[in-house]
């Protein structure tokens, strides 16, 4: 069940400092979105927003609105970790837990999402999740093993598996190939573009070639200087975005001018 994102003028703040300024976008279900920008100007910070990770620092909070489907995560009485649970979150560097078997690791948020599961649905959520992953064939001869066994590439398909597991609305991932090796990111494109049928992807990255590669949207963030917020500078089609963007900083960053 993919579904809308709809931000009214965000405002994230670490504290009194204002990391991120008055963002508002519209992300439509089913469709790939790539947030980039230079280093510093907010967008792990905003991005965390979309499933209240971000509250979890100490003094953190944000101003604003984030509908999912037309339903406020900020309003009142909502439980972020049912939030956390409809918006699933995949990390620059895989973290399987690392005393877990690779089965375990795909069952971990079921579990603690306090699910009552039996053996069977759960050997055939762990093949579903592994084989939405594109992890199965490479895997399902050693569930038993521990997943930090597994190459980083494979790590991270875990780690996306582990997320689509509890079926999730919304996927959102910082910068998830960082750490991968050439032949891994290819997997993991291919695989982003396939979640896209079932979910609503929002992948953070500073590569500008995968960004055109996977993603149908992307926003362009950036930052007038050092202690002032980030900013939503322009946001369209990706193919708009790199060919014949309308802001000239958008222009200078995506042909490497700066950044
Ligand atoms: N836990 C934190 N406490 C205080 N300030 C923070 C914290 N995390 C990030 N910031 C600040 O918020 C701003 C935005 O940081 P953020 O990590 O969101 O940028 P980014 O665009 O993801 O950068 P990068 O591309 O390097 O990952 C920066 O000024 C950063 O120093
Ligand atoms: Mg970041």
């Amino acid at each position: 069940m993919s579904k809308s994102i709809e931000v009214n003028d965000l405002n994230v703040y670490y504290g009194d400092f204002l990391a991120v300024e008055g963002v508002s976008i519209d992300i439509q279900p089913r469709t790939v979105t790539a947030f980039i920008g230079p280093s510093g100007c907010g967008k792990s910070t905003f991005l965390r927003t979309l499933n209240r990770m971000h509250e979890v620092i100490p003094g953190a909070s944000v101003k604003g609105q984030v509908l999912v489907d037309g339903q406020d995560l900020y309003g009142p009485g909502v439980d972020p970790v049912l939030v956390r649970r409809q918006v699933g979150m995949v990390f620059q560097r895989p973290n399987p837990f690392p005393t877990m078997s690779i089965r375990e690791n795909v069952l971990a948020g079921v579990k603690l999402n306090n699910k009552r599961i039996s053996k069977g649905d759960a050997d055939a959520l762990v093949e579903k999740s592994l084989t939405g992953a594109n992890l199965w064939n490479e895997v399902k001869d050693r569930l038993d093993k521990p997943g930090s066994g597994l190459s980083g590439g494979q790590q991270q398909r875990l780690c996306i598996a582990r997320a689509i597991a509890v079926s999730p609305d919304i996927i959102l991932m910082d910068e998830p190939c960082s750490a991968l090796d050439p032949i891994s990111t290819f997997a993991i494109e291919e695989l982003i573009s396939e979640l896209k049928n079932d979910y609503t992807v929002v992948i953070v990255t500073h590569n500008m070639q995968q960004a055109s590669r996977v993603s149908d949207k992307t926003a362009f963030f950036n930052i007038a200087g050092t202690g002032k917020p980030g900013k939503l500078i322009e946001y369209d089609d990706t193919t708009r975005i790199f060919t014949t963007p309308s802001v000239q900083a958008t222009e200078d960053y995506v042909s490497g001018r700066f950044g």
